[in-house]
């Protein structure tokens, strides 16, 4: 399989000199077509700066993104700003649906913005595999959390991007609508063959899927970076570690399980 993401030796440094934050630290990634990755990391590891790089929505200091074979941060801010609203759907723990528009008026909303006509069969076949046929007509705010989150998500597959990003989306919802919204999630991006990329707190919800990838002081913890069948045994390995924590409540496991563990907002 192709890739679809690669990132290059990717940093990120805010301020400098005595109080330089070193957010990403040289991060070499590489995600293939169709997977499914969880970014998992304690708070301030650094995890938000890459899904921001990734989305082209900041610029490094240093290191390439490339997206679909294309290096994004040659592209100007204008034509940065195009790929991003062609190229990548995101999800946000906040939903950060327009208030004022009804269900399918925020799912299309990307599409038309961007002058394109609405895949009527693709936006009813995202709406019918979300759960969400009866609540076309409504506002956000007569929609449950959990809801809300999967009209965020039909919002960000209506475009048929190369990447989902997804930064904490089960973040303000209980454990089991968590569960429920991230298995709508993964069998909407298993049918319509999209890559998903998502950060999340929860190691229940990063065992769904295909890859888990640790972040550590702005660096990929664990050498997991590659994608390939060739790094199965390692991902088993961390499985293993994260799904023995999570069985025993998180407590004996690796100590890095423990500080997700506590961190944890479901
Ligand atoms: N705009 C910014 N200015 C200064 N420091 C920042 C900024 N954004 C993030 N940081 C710092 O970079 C580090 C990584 O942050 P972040 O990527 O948000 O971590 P995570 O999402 O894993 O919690 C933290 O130390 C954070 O305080
Ligand atoms: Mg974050």
């Amino acid at each position: 399989m192709a890739s679809i993401l690669k990132t290059t030796n990717l940093k990120k440094y805010y301020g400098s000199g005595d109080t330089i934050v070193k957010a990403l630290d040289g991060v070499d990634l590489s995600v293939e077509d169709g997977e499914f990755a969880a970014i998992v990391g304690t708070s301030g590891s650094g995890k938000s700066t890459l899904l921001h790089m990734i989305g082209g929505l900041d610029r490094p200091t240093a290191g390439d993104v490339e997206v679909d074979g294309k290096k994004i941060f040659t592209l100007k801010d204008d034509a940065l700003t195009i790929f991003r609203r062609r190229k990548i759907g995101f999800v946000f723990q906040n939903y950060n649906l327009v208030p004022v528009l009804n269900v399918y008026e925020n799912i299309v909303l990307p599409v038309e913005l961007d002058g394109n006509s609405v895949d009527k069969a693709h936006i009813e076949g995202i709406i019918k595999t979300l759960g969400l046929s009866e609540k076309v007509s409504r506002l956000p705010n007569q929609l449950s959390g959990g809801q809300q989150q999967r009209v965020a998500i039909a919002r960000a597959l209506a475009a048929k991007p190369a990447i989902i990003l997804a930064d904490e989306p089960t973040g303000n919802l209980d454990s089991r609508t968590s569960l429920d919204v991230l298995g709508l999630l993964k069998v909407t991006g298993e049918k319509f063959k999209q890559t998903i990329i998502m950060i999340t707190h929860n190691e229940e919800i990063a065992q769904m899927a295909d890859r888990i990838i640790r972040i550590e002081d702005g660096r990929i913890a664990g050498g997991s970076a590659e994608a390939g069948k060739n790094a199965d045994s390692r991902y088993a390995d961390e499985r293993i570690a994260a799904g023995t924590a999570a069985k025993s409540g998180f407590a004996g496991g690796k100590p890095e399980s423990g500080r997700i563990a506590g961190d944890r907002r479901v």
